[in-house]
């Protein structure tokens, strides 16, 4: 800054302090923060949250700045900063400079985790409304009560802990509460405002991406019915043929013995598939001597499709055998499931795609590097040890391999500092394949892996009972892939210890943020794998 500007910024903020009937300023740092303040004052821009905490520094150098905003009965965590330069006053000269610099960091980590498992909310007290000291759980806190121009209570400014406030500071409260207040709560509407702007970006952006994802089955099943009402038959049967081997795409009122006769299910299959064509079976023939059946076969096939409409009836009809729309019929059918193969072999590659830049993203940050790996890893084996079927492990690790997709979203509209990405990411990934031929708990665990069982979680606040399996356990594994990453040195002695901090913070959220059902295994694969497999798992 240049002279001038640093004159002319004291003079406003000694008549500043004047006009605050400020009779002095003690300290030169006291005077640089009056100045600061003035200097934010006559610019037109509100000070971001950073700028704020810079300020507040200069006379009161705390680690940890709270904001808390009233919401229902209830102060809510808004905002959070932690100084750990302010955490352990530095004591330089002297001393063996390497282990102190380990217990420091030591230190620094173990607050910052503590930070980490912070509760986000804390029941509304009357005595908030004064500015006092109150027990906090990282330890005694100041508090500054914050006020909406109308004179009404709006929230309060947490700075602590344990360090006392400097004397010449008090009195000097109201006025900083007055500045915080007007500063915080234009900041806290302007978030608001943009991190609306960024919903409807992101809406706007992936919202029309869906291809399509056909319901094959549906189709087939009304293709079908057509058929049988118009041939006044009794039912029916879509079949296809795949690697040789029928499977049922959709019936209609059939009878367990043709269904099993079709399908091969008790011995030889009713219809042979060799050289691109169809021919009745031995056993075939014999069903429909016995059943006496006149079954009309309408087979479909083409390169890269076989199969059949089977219709169940007594009695032959020449004229509406012939009839092209049954040809239609069919040939729809091959291309329906055509489609299908093709689409869902695109939408495979897409993911893929989409994986790969997710990955690109988690790479950029050393805590994030593994991160998606990591959570496919812990899955799979929660998955074994919990006894998921083979169709459900696959969606469980589908839904872990893309449960952060939506910041590939995100990053096409902001970078992944944006405060709206952490908010926004379910809600984009969801959107971003909800076209796709992928299953819906799939879709839906992505849209609800930031939920809380009791409904305080994001994006939606939905409660334990409309939160899908997919949804509960990736939050889970959210929280445990986290709790590695923030700790990426731990010395072995230290390993047992946090380990357990692990495991009695998860036992803690248990009815809370997590389904209380998981915790039992969760708990068993960490003591399974122990601090250092945990650790490992899942890192390329
Ligand atoms: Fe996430
Ligand atoms: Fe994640």
């Amino acid at each position: 800054m240049s002279k001038d500007v640093k004159d002319y910024i004291n003079i406003i903020g000694s008549r500043l302090g004047k006009a605050f009937a400020i009779d002095s300023f003690g300290t030169e740092e006291e005077l640089e923060f009056w100045a600061l303040s003035a200097e934010h004052m006559s610019r037109k821009q509100n000070p971001t949250f950073q700028n704020i905490i810079t300020w507040i520094d200069l006379l009161y150098q705390a680690p940890v700045h709270f904001v808390y905003k009233l919401e229902k009965e209830h102060l809510i965590l808004i905002k959070r900063q932690l100084i750990s330069e302010n955490l352990l006053p530095d004591k330089s000269g002297g001393g063996k400079p390497g282990k102190v610099d380990a217990q420091r960091t030591q230190f620094i980590q173990d607050f910052e985790n503590q930070m980490q498992n912070l509760e986000k909310k804390r029941q509304w007290d009357e005595d908030f409304k004064e500015h006092g000291v109150s027990a906090h759980t990282i330890g005694n806190c100041e508090h500054i009560p914050l006020y909406k121009k109308t004179g009404e209570f709006w929230g309060i400014y947490v700075i602590g802990p344990n360090i006392k406030s400097p004397e010449n500071m008090v009195p000097k409260f109201s006025i900083v509460s007055r500045l915080l207040s007007s500063w915080l709560i234009k900041l806290d509407e302007q978030e608001k405002e943009s991190q609306k702007e960024y919903q409807d970006k992101v809406h706007g952006l992936v919202g029309e991406l869906g291809i399509g994802a056909l319901n094959t089955t549906g189709i087939s099943e009304l293709l079908l019915l057509y058929i049988i009402n118009s041939l006044q038959a009794k039912s029916g049967a879509v079949v296809e043929y795949k690697n040789g081997a029928p499977v049922l795409i959709a019936s209609n009122s059939l009878d367990e013995q043709y269904l099993k006769a079709l399908l091969g299910l008790s011995g030889e299959k009713m219809y042979d598939l060799a050289e691109n064509d169809f021919s009745l079976s031995e056993a075939g023939k014999e069903i429909v001597n016995k059943l006496d059946v006149e079954p009309l076969f309408l087979p479909y096939i083409s390169e890269e499709v076989k199969g059949f409409i089977w219709i169940n009836r007594t009695e032959r009809n020449e004229a509406k055998d012939s009839s092209p729309v049954l040809n239609d019929i069919s040939e729809i059918v091959a291309k329906l499931f055509e489609f299908r193969d093709v689409n869902k072999s695109f939408s495979d590659d897409l993911l893929d795609a989409f994986y790969k830049m997710l990955r690109a993203i988690e790479a950029k940050r050393e805590k994030t590097k593994y991160h998606s790996p990591r959570m496919i890893a812990f899955v799979e084996m929660f998955g074994m040890l919990f006894g998921l079927d083979n169709n459900e492990m696959e969606i469980i690790k589908t839904t872990a391999k893309l449960h952060d997709i939506g910041y590939v979203g995100a990053a096409g509209i902001s970078s992944l500092a944006s405060i709206g990405s952490e908010l926004a990411h379910p809600i984009a990934g969801a959107t971003m394949i909800s076209n796709l031929p992928v299953h819906n708990d799939i879709i839906e665990g992505i849209r609800t892996h930031h939920e809380w069982v009791n409904g305080k979680g994001t994006p939606n606040e939905i409660r334990g009972e409309d939160i899908p399996w997919t949804g509960k356990i990736i939050s889970v594994y959210e929280f445990v892939v986290d709790f590695f990453e923030s700790n990426p040195e731990v010395a072995p002695e230290k390993e047992e210890e946090m380990l357990e901090k692990l495991k009695s913070s998860l036992i803690e959220r248990a009815d809370v943020q997590f389904d209380m059902v998981l915790i039992p295994t969760v708990i068993q694969q960490l003591t399974m794998l122990g601090w250092s497999g945990c650790a490992q798992l899942g890192v390329e």
